[in-house]
């Protein structure tokens, strides 16, 4: 099977899940399950749910509990996603391919959908039907410091918002990527791992694979940014530049930045050479984060 038939195979998996854990959109107060729904649903490459799932198959782990906590993973994004379209932050129009949820649903909606996913996540993983409940607890606190404000990317985000038409140097710019990209995609390794019962020599290896794959996902998200088209995207482009955003493009140039991410990636992958030929998946996925094209 194909990098590309694989990923496609995993992500209608959790499609499936997903379809299951959200209300359904006539379900009373039906504007805001419509306005989760229509996020949700709008398309995304679901990447963090497979890299989840991927740290955890590297132990053994159990692959149903696996999944459900990958969607738990996307609904958090997702949330994150509404959020930073909104007029106070990105001001977006345009998000997988869809209208924003803001533009299709209004604002104060859109606020809600968002806290309603992020909600809904943490009901997920607490309910979660077997497995041990310290493993459990230790999922839940990992996700929650990794969207938070130190070093998570809700302070990630902050910096991002007050450093806009600022000079910022490339310090700054590693804080900001690593805090609000970085520590979700770290977060979802860790998890599928932590959930499986991986010990603390395994889980140092995942945090070093999961901190620089993070940092080149930003990495290729600013290049897009700069190199793609709104098509090709489903979200606007050119806005990094418009908004005096501190990117590695601005800062680094685009030839720099394109090595400093495959350099993150090379060294992704060595980390995981002790596990030999099963983790080539996840080594598989940290080079496709960075060729990706949408
Ligand atoms: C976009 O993430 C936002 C960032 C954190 C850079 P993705 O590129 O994973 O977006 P979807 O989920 O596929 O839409
Ligand atoms: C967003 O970074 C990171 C999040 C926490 C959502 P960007 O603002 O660069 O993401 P896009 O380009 O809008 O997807
Ligand atoms: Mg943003
Ligand atoms: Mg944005
Ligand atoms: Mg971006």
């Amino acid at each position: 099977m194909t990098l590309q038939q694989y990923l496609e195979a995993q992500r209608l998996r959790v499609d499936e899940e997903l379809e299951r854990i959200l209300p359904g959109s006539d379900e009373y107060p039906p504007s805001i399950h419509q306005a989760m729904r229509h996020s949700v649903f709008a398309g995304g490459k679901r990447l963090r749910p497979i890299l989840c799932l991927e740290g955890g198959r590297l132990f053994d782990g159990d692959e149903k509990r696996l999944l459900r906590l990958g969607c738990a993973l996307e609904l958090i994004h997702t949330y994150s996603l509404i959020h930073d379209d909104l007029p106070a932050l990105d001001n977006d129009d345009l998000r997988r391919g869809k209208p924003t949820c803001h533009k299709a649903f209004g604002e104060a909606t859109a606020i809600l959908a968002g806290d309603a996913l992020l909600t809904l996540a943490f009901e997920i993983m607490a309910e979660s039907s077997a497995g041990s409940e310290e493993r459990r607890l230790l999922v839940i606190r990992e996700l929650a410091r990794a969207i938070g404000t130190r070093k998570g990317m809700l302070g990630g985000q902050v910096v991002d918002l007050e450093t806009a038409g600022q000079m910022t140097g490339s310090a700054t710019v590693d804080y900001i990527h690593s805090a609000k990209t970085g520590a979700l995609i770290r977060a979802a390794v860790r998890c599928g791992a932590l959930d499986a019962g991986a010990g603390p020599q395994d889980l140092a290896r995942l945090s070093t694979y999961g901190e620089k794959i993070g940092l080149a996902f930003q990495i290729a998200d600013d290049l897009l940014d700069v190199t793609s088209t709104r098509e090709a995207l489903g979200k606007s482009v050119g806005k990094d530049d418009q908004q005096h955003k501190a990117t590695y493009p601005a800062i680094h140039g685009i030839d720099e930045s394109r090595q400093i991410a495959g350099q993150l990636v090379r060294d992704a992958c060595a980390v995981l050479e002790p596990y030999g030929p099963r983790a080539q998946r996840l080594q598989q996925m940290a080079q496709y984060l960075v060729e990706r094209t949408h």
